[in-house]
């Protein structure tokens, strides 16, 4: 512990406290021995020390942890969201392209303290939940913790004040930054400095979107698009012959989306995909099509917000029911393959020769199910054609594919997907001079997919090993929320500086992960994001269980696992934080519940005299 980060920490107590003590206040042994241990205990016990947390992102994440501190859950601490982007929203944002939508149903893909019944539809779309989520931060006072159009390029752990030194660069104010490495792209100015005692990424995984690795992209002379980085005019397919390259959860959204439009679509497909309604379908419209709720319904679900909870507890018990379905060889895996085929079969009963190429051998969720509302039967169209396998090049004309035959078209939409290895896209320097980058670029191994070792005062939200397989985000982010505050308070009224993982525990979590997910349908032979796109690819992106399993782990944070740094390094200064005595409560001037340890008790429960 250094003498510089104990000396910040005492000047904040003697900001606050008077010169002298009153009766009774201090422990005065500790005068003469340790300075802080001194003004320590003249607070009382669970005296917020102000620290400073910088978020980087203000998506669903971020979003989150502003709402945190704005309702009073860490008190004393102050926040800086840094985004990226000209407004909040991440992939909600950014993502742009037609037929962009939810595939979670959208009342459980939101804040379970921002509750909206007016969506439109079971599964949303992106501009609604942008809305949605424009109304969130406006109607929660979120704005004034956000710096938008604010890059971070950079971190560094400086261990003498056990503080993070964060890297900041202005942008030049468009809508949307890429999110890469090696992009400098509208960036403005110099960059700064900022500091904090606490840093969260909150960059999300689906933001660093990628080209495929193809040649000759460069000589294509129509319009080359990525599906995350649509063209803010929008593109206009009227007549034209369009390419669409993948068939993940995005290029099923787009094909029927661009279909009334275009003159004609090559889709090529490398890879087979289960396009089936499995989350929560008997929710949705017949067949698993989406549903869009009337008016009434929406009014009711206003005026009735207990109706409203009880609809959407239903939907998300469903949901989590579902999870044994990613257990290789259960009967509710058997179940959820003999449905998938039959849905294929009798949607792509128009072509069938596309049944045996399309649906997959693998198991069911390998590769993200999707509902693809509209997906099977658009391939079916009369001006779709399928091209099988890979594609060896882009040409002036077009596309030639690995077979050798040659698509000429106007426009090639790449459906092609995010760098999923999750290592951070700007350095960033823990302990012993780690970057994090050079770490995870060769492993990312990740504690519950918040800590990482020799990352102190550090938390990642959806990092490596989370639920993101199934089920909606929202809530896991909301749990992870619940998690780092809980860190943020330990420091805040125990007296420490930083904390991090013990160096083991990050390697021993993943061994235990990666063993357990051997046995799921996430591990059968497919090519998917969860393995970044490799079929042999290891399940680092997944956590070993349910989300259920991943909220009761983070229900009670497992303390034995990590190490903590005190600002009071001598071992019989240890429980200085104990303070004068007194708990925050008693020594608040009005209003405090000083007995919230008596409740009412039921009838029933009251003991009846003997007679
Ligand atoms: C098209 C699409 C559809 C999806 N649909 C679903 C769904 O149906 N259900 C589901 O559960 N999940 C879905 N997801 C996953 C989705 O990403 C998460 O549900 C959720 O939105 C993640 O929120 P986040 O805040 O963690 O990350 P993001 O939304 O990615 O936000 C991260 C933010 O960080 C900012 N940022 C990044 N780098 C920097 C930097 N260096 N400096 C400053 N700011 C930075 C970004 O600009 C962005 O605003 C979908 C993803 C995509 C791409
Ligand atoms: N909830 C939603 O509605 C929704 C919508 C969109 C995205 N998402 C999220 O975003 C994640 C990413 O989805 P995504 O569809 O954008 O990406 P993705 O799942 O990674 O799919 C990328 C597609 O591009 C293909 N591809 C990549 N490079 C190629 C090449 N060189 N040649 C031919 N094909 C190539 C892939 O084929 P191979 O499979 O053969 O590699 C795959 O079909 C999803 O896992 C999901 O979590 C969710």
């Amino acid at each position: 512990m250094s003498e510089q980060a104990k000396k910040e920490a005492l000047e904040k107590y003697l900001g606050v406290l008077s010169p002298t003590p009153a009766q009774g206040e201090a422990t005065e042994p500790y005068k003469e021995v340790d300075e802080l241990a001194y003004a320590l205990s003249r607070v009382p016990l669970g005296t917020p020390r102000p620290l400073k947390v910088i978020v980087v992102g203000a998506g669903f994440s971020g979003l989150a942890f502003a709402r945190e501190v704005e309702t009073g859950q860490l008190p004393n601490v102050q926040l800086t969201i840094y985004e990226k982007n000209a407004s909040v929203g991440g992939t909600w944002y950014e993502n742009r392209y037609p037929g962009c939508a939810c595939d979670i149903p959208i009342h459980n893909y939101q804040y379970s303290w921002a509750p909206y019944p007016y969506f439109k539809s079971y599964y949303a779309t992106g501009p609604e939940i942008h809305d949605y989520m424009e109304s969130v931060a406006d109607q929660h006072n979120l704005r004034k913790y956000i710096q938008v159009s604010h890059k971070i390029i950079g971190a560094k752990w400086i261990e003498e004040r056990q503080k993070w030194q964060v890297q900041v660069v202005a942008t030049d104010g468009r809508q949307i930054m890429v999110s890469n490495r090696a992009s400098k792209d509208g960036e403005a100015g110099e960059p700064f400095i900022d500091e904090c005692d606490v840093f969260i990424n909150a960059t999300g995984c689906f933001n660093d979107w990628k080209w495929p690795t193809i040649p000759g992209r460069e000589s294509f002379n129509g319009e080359m698009i990525h599906s995350a980085a649509w063209p803010d005019k929008g593109v206009d397919f009227t007549g034209k012959t369009v390419g669409l390259i993948g068939n993940g959860s995005t290029g099923v959204q787009i094909l029927p989306a661009i279909l009334d439009e275009v003159d004609k679509v090559y889709v090529f497909i490398r890879s087979r995909t289960w396009v089936t309604a499995n989350f929560a379908q008997q929710f949705a419209g017949p067949n698993g099509a989406n549903l869009f709720f009337s008016e009434d319904q929406k009014d009711r679900w206003m005026r009735h917000p207990e109706e409203y909870l009880a609809y959407r507890k239903e939907v998300e018990s469903e949901l989590n029911a579902r999870f044994r379905l990613y257990l290789k060889d259960s009967v509710e895996q058997k179940q959820a393959l003999e449905y998938s085929i039959s849905q294929m079969k009798e949607k792509l009963s128009g072509k069938p020769e596309l049944q045996d190429r399309l649906i997959p051998e693998f198991a069911v969720g390998c590769r993200r199910a999707t509902p693809g509302n509209g997906y099977l039967e658009a391939l079916c169209s009369p001006k779709v054609q399928v091209v099988w396998g890979g594609i060896e090049s882009f040409n002036q004309a077009g596309l030639l594919s690995q077979a050798g035959d040659q698509y000429d078209v106007d426009s090639i939409i790449c459906a092609t997907g995010f760098n999923m290895s999750f290592s951070p896209r700007f350095p960033i320097v823990g302990r012993n001079d780690v970057n994090l980058q050079d770490k995870w670029d060769e492993n990312p191994e990740c504690y519950l997919s918040v800590t990482a070792a020799d990352m102190p005062n550090y938390f990642v939200y959806l990092g490596p090993a989370s639920p993101i397989g199934h089920g909606s985000v929202v809530s896991s982010l909301e749990r992870v929320t619940e998690y780092i505050s809980k860190f943020i308070r330990k420091l805040q009224t125990e007296n420490y500086s930083s904390v991090q993982p013990k160096s083991h525990v990050p390697r021993a979590y993943q061994r235990q992960a990666l063993a357990w997910l051997d046995k799921t349908a996430w591990n059968s032979d497919c090519a998917s994001t969860y393995k970044n796109g490799k079929p042999d690819g290891p399940l680092i992106s997944l956590h070993p269980g349910s989300r259920l399993h991943y909220f009761k782990l983070l229900s009670n944070p497992r303390w034995e696992d990590f190490d903590w740094t005190s600002l009071c390094p001598d071992e019989d200064l240890t429980f200085a934080w104990l303070s004068n005595g007194f708990i925050l409560e008693e020594c608040q001037k009005t209003g405090a519940d000083l007995t919230w340890f008596l409740g009412e008790v039921e009838q029933d429960k009251v003991i009846k005299p003997v007679v």
